[in-house]
């Protein structure tokens, strides 16, 4: 999504929680590769945000400094890790089983992706027909799942005491699906989420989860900043999104 004229992206302070929905390939690979180089075991050789450069002024001015020296990125050693997904296995047991990664480099980093333990996903499998797991969510109804979420990111927030979060979509692909009325605006959303609506797909309800989350933070932010002692970093999943929200409204 561009980025609107005066739109704020908080400050890259603090610790950043990174929430990865599915721990298969993708997201273990990543894992294991950024604790792979905080522990000095490689390099973050095709990473954009660690060795990618860019190209201030004209090409015969010469300055090209690095991506992450140039904009406020978090550190990788900022970087916490949370995921669901429908199996309980550790990242540890996942990436072995994705087997992207060599043995004995996934044994050096045993201990960190032990230690990422998937929380229950929202799942059904009218979406992802071959797939069926044990560590699924149960809930009344598709807005009650979603509740079970936002839940789970504020502790997860506390817990590891994070400044930000962000939520990554890295599970199975779902069936493909077009626009429905319901999909028109909140309250028709929130609505069929009540009547668990087919037009919501577990994908929404996990991105539900994340903005309804940004919002609370908002609100948290603006309530303490209008106190005496004004919280520290701003607290917000994805910026430009509300921002557009609020301008459309
Ligand atoms: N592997 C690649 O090179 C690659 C490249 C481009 C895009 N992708 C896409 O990225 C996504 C992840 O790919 P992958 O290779 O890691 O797949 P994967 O099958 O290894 O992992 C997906 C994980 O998501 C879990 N999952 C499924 N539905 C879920 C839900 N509703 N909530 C929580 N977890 C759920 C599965 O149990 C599985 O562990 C897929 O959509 C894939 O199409 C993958």
């Amino acid at each position: 999504m561009p980025v609107k004229k005066g739109a704020q992206i908080a400050p890259a302070k603090g610790k950043l929680g990174v929430l990865l929905v599915g721990l298969g390939a993708v997201s273990t690979t990543f894992i294991a590769g950024v604790e792979a180089i905080k522990e000095g075991l490689a390099e973050p050789i095709g990473s954009l945000t660690q060795m990618g450069t860019i190209r201030l002024g004209k090409r015969t001015d010469n300055r090209v400094p690095k991506i992450k020296d140039f904009l406020p990125l978090a550190d990788l050693k900022d970087l916490v890790f949370g995921a669901w997904d429908i199996f309980p296995d550790s990242a540890y047991e996942a990436a072995t089983h994705a087997g992207v990664l060599e043995k004995e480099l996934l044994e050096k980093l045993r201990k960190p992706l032990q230690k990422v333990k998937p929380m229950k996903a929202v799942f059904d499998q009218n979406y992802v027909k071959r797939l069926s797991g044990t560590n699924v969510k149960k809930g009344k109804n598709k807005l009650d799942l979603a509740n079970q979420l936002i839940a789970e990111i504020a502790e997860f927030k506390r817990k590891n005491k994070c400044a930000r979060l962000v939520m990554i979509w890295a599970a199975s692909t779902e069936i493909f699906m077009t626009p429905h009325a319901v999909h028109r605006n909140l309250k028709s959303f929130e609505q069929a989420m009540r009547d668990n609506h087919r037009a919501i797909a577990p994908s929404m309800i996990y991105a539900y989860a994340a903005l309804k989350s940004a919002d609370a933070d908002e609100d948290d932010h603006r309530a303490r900043s209008k106190g005496a002692h004004a919280g520290p970093a701003r607290l917000v999943f994805d910026k430009h999104s509300r921002q557009s929200r609020r301008r459309s409204a």
